[in-house]
């Protein structure tokens, strides 16, 4: 899930950091229980996503660049990939990249921009529920996601089930939002969805070294104000 923070296109320099929504009704904290929810569910996100707008900027988020840039390219997974932005950024770095989303309609957005960008032949796409996500014998050189944030704790056990498709040798980076009040329009299930990056910890396999756990700060712009927030960092690599 995300963090939903009310943004109209055009606002978000950033890719994943918040979103326009383009529906014309508010949310956040305004938000029924029922809306809440849809937004924990591909039907929400399908709806976001059925749109003309664009939701998120297309630039590559801050911490994937500053951890894969210096990663030598292989085989990469990216979870929540979105509109894809990361996953074009991935592949213009000479990854061969499988873009995961549970929307349809994400998905095939995602995988419009990669033919606009011209990466079509460096990316396949996935539709798969994080939730139940499972690896299926294949495994990844990377496997990445960010903005993530399943209800109620959740992430902890996909963060466990995104480490079991860690080719060995591999990365996993995991990147959400830390807790914080600076998200004012949420609701009171999409800031318990917030973690921490050390509250993965116990959703990680053995044979793990983690080699990031961390909040890192980063400015962002909401509702066209610059804000400043934390960006929770896990990165591990798999051992053996
Ligand atoms: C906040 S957006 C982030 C998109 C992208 N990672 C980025 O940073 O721009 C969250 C994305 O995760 C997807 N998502 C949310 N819950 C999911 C789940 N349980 N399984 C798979 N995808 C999910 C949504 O459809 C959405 O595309």
């Amino acid at each position: 899930m995300d963090n939903d923070d009310g943004h109209q296109h055009g606002d978000q320099p950033e890719n994943g950091d918040g979103h326009g929504h383009g529906h014309g009704h508010g949310h956040g904290a305004g938000l029924t229980d029922a809306e809440a929810a849809a937004l924990f569910e591909p039907s929400g996100w399908d709806e976001r996503y059925s749109g003309e707008e664009k939701i998120w900027s297309g630039n590559p988020n801050a911490q994937l660049v500053a951890e894969v840039s210096a990663l030598t390219p292989g085989t990469a997974l990216d979870v929540g990939c979105g509109e894809g932005g990361d996953v074009i950024w991935l592949a213009r770095q000479g990854w061969r990249v499988t873009g995961a989303d549970f929307s349809a309609a994400g998905l095939a957005r995602a995988a419009r921009h990669a033919q606009e960008a011209g990466v079509a032949d460096r990316t396949d796409w996935w539709q798969v529920d994080a939730r139940t996500f499972s690896a299926g014998g294949r495994s990844y050189d990377l496997v990445t996601t960010h903005f993530l944030h399943p209800p109620d704790g959740g992430m902890v056990e996909v963060a466990g089930r995104l480490a079991e498709a860690v080719a060995p040798g591999g990365h996993l980076l995991v990147v959400g939002h830390a807790p914080s009040g600076v998200f004012t329009q949420l609701s009171a299930s999409h800031h318990r969805a917030m973690f921490v990056a050390a509250d993965l910890l116990p959703g990680l396999p053995e044979g793990f070294e983690v080699l990031v756990v961390e909040q890192r700060p980063r400015t962002a712009v909401r509702d066209g104000v610059t804000v400043d927030i934390h960006d929770s960092t896990l990165l591990a690599r798999r051992t053996a």
